[in-house]
């Protein structure tokens, strides 16, 4: 690549989804492919950076020599690694589609069907980005993404806000050729700084790279 302006930045990415365990054989997950987050670590790799790559369950593969990547299950497995890493990074982008909940315990055996109905007891997850959010220093940036049904620009940016992002990607539910498993994505770019960058429907890898192009303009 010619393109080498992230050499010696260190960047974490998180991506896919995360399994929350219910008993040894079953999980709350959800559809997740992690297509955007490993497309994501390839481009800031591609250009130089080296790339920590925590990955939630997924069946990729990641190439570039520079990606170190660690696979994690549950959310609570990510938010430990995410806040062991992140002090020593220039950058994170919070791609993963992050369980919200998980079962208050796991069964140690097999829970068996029966004609009861059964109730499954959930607990909030910690939320990874707000909690980047809080140490974040003044030389590090933090990015994160959004998946909004109705005032997407509103709650977007009361997202950005509360989790201390410098910007938000906000992914468009209503385009087609957007969102999980698919292979294209149609994004808007939503800065901390008030600015607004819509993009047209391309390919996830174009996607990364308008993606680390604005995440590069924060890390000169
Ligand atoms: O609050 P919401 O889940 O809509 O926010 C989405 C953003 O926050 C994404 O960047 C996602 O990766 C991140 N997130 C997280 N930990 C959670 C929930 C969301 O890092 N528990």
């Amino acid at each position: 690549s010619i393109r080498q302006e992230l050499a010696g930045k260190k960047i974490i990415i998180t991506a896919g989804p995360t399994y929350e365990k219910i008993d040894p054989v079953r999980f709350i997950g959800n559809y997740s492919s992690g297509k955007m987050g490993f497309a994501l670590a390839e481009e800031c790799a591609a250009r130089g950076a080296e790339v920590t790559l925590i990955a939630g369950p997924v069946s990729l593969k990641a190439y570039h020599s520079s990606i170190c990547r660690i696979d994690v299950e549950s959310a609570r497995e990510m938010y430990d690694v995410a806040l062991r890493e992140y002090p020593g990074a220039d950058a994170a982008i919070m791609c993963a589609a992050v369980a919200d909940y998980a079962p208050d315990h796991c069964s140690d055996i097999k829970i068996k069907r029966s004609g009861d109905d059964i109730v499954l007891r959930l607990q909030p997850n910690p939320d990874i980005a707000a909690a980047l959010g809080k140490i974040k220093r003044q030389n590090q940036v933090l990015a994160g993404f959004a998946l909004e049904t109705d005032n997407e620009e509103e709650h977007a940016r009361l997202k950005m806000k509360r989790k201390n992002l410098d910007f938000i990607v906000l992914n468009s539910l209503k385009d087609a050729g957007a969102g999980f498993r698919c292979d294209t994505n149609k994004v808007t770019i939503l800065t901390r700084d008030g600015e607004k960058i819509p993009f047209e429907v391309k390919p996830k890898k174009e996607v990364a790279s308008d993606i680390i192009s604005v995440l590069s303009g924060y890390m000169k």
